[in-house]
């Protein structure tokens, strides 16, 4: 998830751009970079500094040349580290032509090769860069690579706004037009840059948000989306606006539009144009925006944690994207441990805390029965002080969103200490665990603003169930239909998933029935059990309610003293193998009086009928579920922090990172 900024027919653009960047920083900010464009050329500056990037970029921009028009962008890194040669904007070979991208080119290394064997000069890691050089080649096929010569033919765009090539413009004669869709299957329309950009994302497989300047036309912009958002603007004084997100363009922008997927649109000063895949002229849906920017840079959300549960499809969907193969593997490129290695080893150290540590527990299950390797699982606080039996065919597995946590990065050295290949499931590119280990899978939730774990703690499931599968097969304990069974079933998960966090509705009036609650006790088993103990986790840490988790088949060894009539359990009762056995658990508390609330799957009456409240999610694999269950506990937990006035996003006592140990 990163940020991007464009803007075109503003004298103040540099300044805009700066702003822009500030204000979605919530989106990124491992560095920052912004180009200009006059007819001197592109201007450029970046800045990967961390949190300190975009200071230092505003203060390289103190010497910026004039310009009415330009991009910024600030990242948060996926591919490539997060340094000053990895930064946005990219620029082609001749650095006339500027890219800034927010997505992933899932080909992007097949395209690298292709590009690096047709002679261009990759100068970054990124998957981004690999934009600019195919914009480059389509200029230069269509005769307009020399950004000396003329600007070729393409919109002419009508003096005082609107645009005359394909659509009709509204309001052409007011301050900046929008075309509508204009006839359909009209001309194709739009310029020569624009046609260079929809002939380069025609190569391109995965997800972008991109706007691109060329120093040949400096004053237009180009942009396009599939998956990763943007939304146009028009100010009062005709200057055009592209950004991810609206937080950017509040107070600049007047009018405001969101582009969809696959749509794009040329920005020049006054006007904006919108096209489809083919260039055909198409209209793009207005936005009504009410917000002020603290509301915006949540999307509208009451907190970044209700944002980022709202995010988790995409996060899981991301996560998978480039993973799950046509061919039926689960593929893991980046991660730099060979299959020969993987083969070699006997057994698989997890160490996390909190969120990541359930998150773990859940991967035991799966590499145990997927790739029947053996696996431990530890608090990583414990880890190390049990003298571990470790040798070089252990592989240890390091699971935290911001690889910073000091417990689990002090395991992770035990571990490689004794001689263990180390491998992080991270969400931070670049962090002290990724730098360290010997292999990193990254998950790909975007920034977590929010201090209870949520979309990371889902990425990670997704991750690590990509892992299990990739370990099962390469040591061939796992192929053919099962595999593929488990592959499809992986791919609907994002929806899943979806459908799930849709619900909130049904689960906050279960909440509001829970705010009372002193103790609530959650329970579970099989892969129910690190669900229940991620419920409990959220309910403790965000509404200040004790709760605690425990494997159901325990309770008869001591916990059931503590059910008395009016006691609050909440037991995941989706179908596992197991399910029957939890049943018998919930009808031992039911008979003591307590007030029972079931996770259930769609259309369980059998279920429901031993519940006083039903939390329901669709159905699917049994070891693939708790991506699905844990949401509607998650949006439980935040539903009673809400009704109890507490602040979700910076709960009392918490750090969203314990770097102390
Ligand atoms: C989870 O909601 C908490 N924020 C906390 O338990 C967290 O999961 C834990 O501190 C681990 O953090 P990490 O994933 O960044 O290592």
């Amino acid at each position: 998830m990163c940020g991007i900024i464009g803007i075109t027919g503003d004298g103040e653009a540099v300044e805009i751009l700066l702003e822009g960047l500030a204000r979605l920083e919530y989106r990124g900010y491992d560095s920052a970079g912004l180009v200009l464009g006059s007819p001197d050329g592109l201007w450029r500056a970046r800045a990967a500094t961390g949190t300190r990037s975009l200071g230092d970029l505003r203060k390289q921009a103190e010497g910026a040349p004039g310009a009415c028009a330009g991009v910024a962008h600030t990242r948060w890194a996926t591919h490539g580290h997060p340094t000053e040669h990895n930064a946005h904007p990219h620029l082609d070979c001749s650095g006339a032509v500027a890219v800034v991208h927010n997505g992933i080119v899932e080909n992007g290394q097949e395209l690298r090769r292709r590009l690096a064997a047709a002679g261009h000069r990759l100068a970054s890691d990124t998957d981004s860069e690999v934009l600019a050089h195919l914009v480059e080649e389509e200029l230069a096929a269509a005769g307009a690579g020399d950004p000396g010569g003329d600007t070729p033919g393409g919109a002419a765009i009508g003096a005082g706004g609107g645009v005359t090539t394909g659509g009709e413009a509204i309001g052409a004669g007011s301050p900046g037009g929008v075309t509508t869709g204009g006839a359909a299957g009209g001309a194709a329309a739009g310029s020569v840059l624009a046609g260079a950009l929809r002939r380069a994302l025609a190569q391109v497989r995965g997800s972008y948000a991109v706007v691109v300047q060329w120093a040949g036309d400096p004053e237009r912009l180009v942009a396009a989306r599939r998956v990763s958002p943007l939304v146009l603007g028009l100010s009062a004084g005709g200057a055009a606006l592209v950004a991810s997100d609206v937080p950017a363009l509040l107070g600049r922008a007047e009018r405001f539009w969101v582009l969809d997927d696959d749509q794009g649109a040329e920005l020049v000063p006054g006007a904006v144009s919108c096209f489809g895949t083919a260039g055909e002229p198409v209209a793009p849906r207005a936005l009504a925006v009410t917000w002020d920017l603290e509301q915006a840079q949540k999307g509208g959300f009451a907190d970044f944690m209700s944002k980022e549960i709202a995010e988790q499809p995409q996060a899981v969907a991301d996560t998978f994207l480039g993973r799950l193969r046509a061919d039926g593997t689960a593929g893991l490129d980046e991660v730099r441990i060979g299959e020969d290695a993987l083969r070699a080893v006997d057994k698989v150290a997890v160490v996390a805390c909190g969120s990541s540590y359930h998150a773990g527990l859940v991967a035991k299950l799966a590499i145990e029965h997927w790739a029947r390797l053996p696996v431990e699982v530890d608090i990583a606080s414990e880890f190390r002080y049990r003298d571990p039996v470790l040798d070089e065919r252990t592989l240890v597995v390091g699971i935290s969103q911001s690889g910073e946590t000091v417990d689990t990065l002090q395991a992770v050295r035990h571990g490689r200490g004794l001689g263990a290949r180390t491998l992080v499931i991270c969400n931070v590119v670049d962090s002290s665990m990724a730098r360290e280990a010997d292999g990193v899978l990254y998950t790909r939730a975007g920034p977590e603003i929010g201090v209870a774990a949520t979309k990371t703690h889902l990425a990670q499931l997704a991750a690590l169930d990509v892992l299990a599968l990739h370990l099962a097969q390469v040591r061939g304990a796992l192929g053919g239909p099962d595999a593929g069974r488990l592959l499809a079933a992986l791919g609907r998960v994002p929806d899943l998933v979806a459908e799930a966090v849709a619900r909130a509705g049904a689960v906050l009036e279960v909440a509001d029935r829970l705010r009372s609650a002193r103790d609530v006790f959650f329970l579970g088993r099989h892969v129910g059990y690190p669900v229940a103990l991620e419920g409990a986790l959220k309910l403790k840490e965000i509404s200040y309610v004790r709760a605690e988790a425990y494997p159901a088949g325990e309770l008869k060894h001591g916990p059931i003293a503590l059910i008395e009539p009016g006691a609050a359990v909440v037991a995941v009762a989706t179908r596992t193998p197991l399910w029957e056995k939890l049943m018998a658990n919930v009808e031992e508390v039911r008979s003591r009086g307590a007030t029972v609330v079931l996770v259930a799957n769609d259309g369980d009456d059998e279920t429901a009928s031993l519940a006083d409240a039903v939390l329901w999610v669709p159905p699917t694999e049994p070891l693939l579920a708790p991506m699905v269950d844990v949401v509607p506990l998650q949006q439980l937990a935040y539903g009673v922090a809400r009704a109890k006035g507490l602040d979700v996003d910076r709960p009392r006592n918490l750090a969203k990172t314990v770097t102390v140990e």
